[in-house]
């Protein structure tokens, strides 16, 4: 089983983790889907003890997915077995759980206690391991009250240690400097490298949690040119943001890319999912790959990525040249 540790923290987690997104089912954001459609929560539990039976310790969620369903989930789910896992939650967005819509953002102290102490009920424990800021574009100026804010719920006990979600390496390098900063979660696959981000951890020894690393489904190989998701899924009503899926099908030159590298993926017996997950643990050694995870057999597949270890440094170089990246 393969280990990593949380940059200074001194928490362990396996080196694939479990994405908690999709299972916290449907919510709304700026009137269009911010979930994955619909889920059975039943599958879902059962997803989470398969994940556990296989090794996976490190669980990540947010308030906000589902509008609190998927920490509810979890709770569901690790019942009896908090202790045997490091889980991992967001703040920063507000919503109403009700109607399941993001009503607006709020990074201020008495906010952050605040959400604190929901996401402490819905998950059932009495702390976090890793809580995160899910708002990537929250101001610079704002960092040295935002560590603050947390270095006081570590003093308090209420959480172990926070990052920030955000795909700006000048915001990460700058949340570093708080003493109990273990993480960065950020965007990176195989189709998607992240070079200034991961120099950032290096230099401030921080993990790298990745987001994204199946390319949200893409890197599974199930998506093809004709794919349509539906419409109640994030990648069907693509928000302005989304890249990898257009107008709800898988964007043609992601497509392609995945094709250049499949035979290099699919070496030694992995399923193109391992391949992927290998190439991000051969990336560097402070990523964590947390794939989104909704059934069992998801959990499966992306769980053996771990007993098959990273990708070598001949298989990195190959794909690198496959995508006529630099060297
Ligand atoms: N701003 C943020 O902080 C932020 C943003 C995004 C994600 N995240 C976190 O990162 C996690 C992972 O990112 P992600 O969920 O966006 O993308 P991802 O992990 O790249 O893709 C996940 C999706 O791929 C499909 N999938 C997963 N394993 C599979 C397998 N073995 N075979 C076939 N299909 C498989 C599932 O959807 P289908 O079966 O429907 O295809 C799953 O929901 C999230 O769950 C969340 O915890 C955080």
């Amino acid at each position: 089983m393969i280990v990593r540790e949380l940059g200074r923290s001194g928490i362990q987690v396996s080196a694939v983790g479990f994405g908690a997104w999709a299972i916290g089912g449907p919510f709304v954001s700026g009137g269009k889907p911010a979930g994955w459609g619909e889920v059975d929560d039943d599958e879902s539990v059962a997803a989470v003890h398969r994940a556990l039976d296989l090794g996976v310790t490190f669980f990540d969620t947010a308030d906000v997915y589902g509008a609190g369903h998927s920490e509810r989930v979890l709770r569901r789910a690790l019942a009896g077995r908090r202790d045997d896992v490091v889980i991992a939650t967001k703040f920063g967005n507000v919503f109403d759980p009700a109607t399941r819509t993001v009503t607006g953002r709020d990074i201020s102290p008495g906010y952050i206690r605040q959400a604190c102490a929901a996401s402490l009920e819905r998950l059932g424990t009495d702390r976090i391991d890793l809580y995160q800021l899910h708002i990537g574009d929250a101001p610079l100026e704002q960092v040295d009250d935002l560590i603050a804010t947390l270095e006081a719920l570590v003093d308090d006990g209420l959480i172990r240690a926070y990052g920030w979600s955000t795909d700006d390496p000048e915001r990460a390098a700058a949340f570093a400097k708080g003493p109990h900063c273990a993480a960065v979660q950020h965007e990176l696959s195989v189709l998607r490298d992240a070079p200034a981000m991961l120099a950032v951890c290096d230099t401030h020894e921080l993990a790298s949690v990745n987001r994204g690393p199946l390319a949200m489904g893409l890197l599974s190989g199930k998506y093809g040119p004709s794919s349509k998701l539906p419409d109640d899924d994030v990648r069907g009503d693509s928000p302005a943001w989304m890249t990898l899926f257009r107008d709800g099908r898988p964007a043609p030159e992601f497509l392609a890319m995945m094709e250049a590298i499949r035979d290099v993926l699919t070496s030694g017996g992995r399923t193109l999912a391992q391949g992927a997950l290998g190439w991000l643990l051969g990336r560097s050694e402070r990523t964590v790959p947390i794939p989104g995870i909704r059934t069992v057999a998801q959990a499966e597949e992306n769980a053996g990525a771990l007993g098959h270890g990273p990708l070598s440094a001949a298989e990195l170089a190959q794909i690198g040249e496959l995508l006529h990246r630099p060297a």
